[in-house]
């Protein structure tokens, strides 16, 4: 069994996983929306406290198991650096006190891999990964070889709905509130731009959509002003315009790689508008669409144990003195190719 855990935001999780079944025998998380909504966006300092305080207390519930483990899997890179942290930590403990090999593992090659949870592996595939920290297609050819195809060159999709969330002075998370609201809404209502739309580059870009959408609120009088029902229409609206912007560039996608079996993974990818949009692209162009459960859609631990079985199998271990975190954007993105 691999003991996997997962600290690189505000989700503190750790799984248990069957190595030779792929059985997902213990899985918890514990999440810090409440804590950080009074912000508006996660607080890291805060968000490494909680960790430090949840992290040990899910790990109690684990120890039934702890005479079997054969690994201890723990994301990595990207994420928050002191977050990463408090699960590096413990990992690195639980490692040299058992005896057993340590697995970094990089949190967005485990988003991919959440597809797979209990399940074997469906490859090559390409991956729209629709986070709070990322926004990509990638063409995963093995489990070795992974390319980014596309890349958001400022905003994620994620992060631009917890800032539109912000300005209208919704909450955090901003997704599935706006998500929410946006069923309530006319998403005609507001003209906002769809990003990049006249440019040939196969790229995302967020930042000027969310501007577009500051510039609505303060037409409306600022957030104290709006009615229900403007936060309604702006939330749908916007909704709408992600959405274009995502299926127009996963068209250009399409048309140049020839891979059937396409996924949308991450904690945006439980959004059922976007989710019903895929599936008419993918019918549209022939693909099959994957889409892990609602539950595997935002971080967990779950999907670094799924992942560390393949690397446990290729003994892809690194000694306790050598597993570091990664930081910049830059050395994030790299990591994946
Ligand atoms: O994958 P994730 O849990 O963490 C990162 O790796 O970043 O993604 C969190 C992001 C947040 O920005 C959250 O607002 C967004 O996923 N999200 C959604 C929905 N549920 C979560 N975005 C749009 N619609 C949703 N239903
Ligand atoms: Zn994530």
């Amino acid at each position: 069994m691999i003991l996997s855990i997962e600290s690189s935001c505000d989700d503190s999780s750790i799984a248990i996983t069957e190595i030779s079944t792929r059985k997902l025998l213990y899985h918890k998380k514990i999440s810090q929306e409440e804590e950080h909504s009074l912000y508006g966006g996660v607080v890291p300092e805060l968000a490494s406290r909680l960790h430090a305080v949840a992290l040990p207390e899910i790990l109690k519930e684990t120890k039934p198991y702890f005479g079997k483990l054969k690994a201890i899997a723990v994301t990595n890179q990207p994420g928050l650096g002191v977050t990463l942290l408090e699960g590096i930590a413990m990992a690195k403990t639980l490692a040299t006190l058992q005896n057993i090999p340590l697995i970094p593992v990089h949190h967005l090659k485990g988003h991919i891999y959440s597809l797979f949870i209990e399940k074997e592996a469906i490859l090559p595939l390409l991956v729209l990964l629709i986070s709070g920290g990322h926004t990509q297609i990638i063409q995963v050819d093995s489990f070795e070889r992974m390319e980014i195809l596309a890349t958001s060159m400022d905003d994620s999709v994620g992060e631009s709905f917890d800032k539109c969330a912000k300005m209208m002075g919704l909450g955090y998370p901003g997704g599935p509130l706006i998500e929410a609201l946006a069923l309530k809404g006319d998403e005609e209502r507001f003209d906002l731009p769809v990003p990049l739309r006249n440019s040939p580059l196969i790229a995302f870009s967020l930042s000027g959509l969310k501007n577009a959408v500051r510039l609505k609120v303060e037409a409306c009088g600022g957030k104290e002003n709006m009615s229900e029902q403007d936060k309604a229409d702006l939330s749908a609206s916007f909704q709408k315009a992600v959405k274009l912007h995502l299926l127009q560039k996963s068209k250009k996608i399409f048309t140049k790689v020839d891979i059937k079996d396409f996924a949308i993974v991450g904690g945006a990818s439980a959004n059922k508008y976007i989710r019903s949009a895929y599936e008419n692209l993918c019918a549209e162009f022939g693909k099959k669409l994957h889409l892990a459960p609602l539950a595997y859609c935002s971080d967990n631990a779950a999907m670094i144990g799924r992942y560390a079985i393949e690397a446990y199998t290729k003994k892809m271990f690194v000694p306790i003195n050598k597993i570091d975190i990664v930081s910049t954007k830059k050395q994030q993105n790299a990591m994946l190719l």
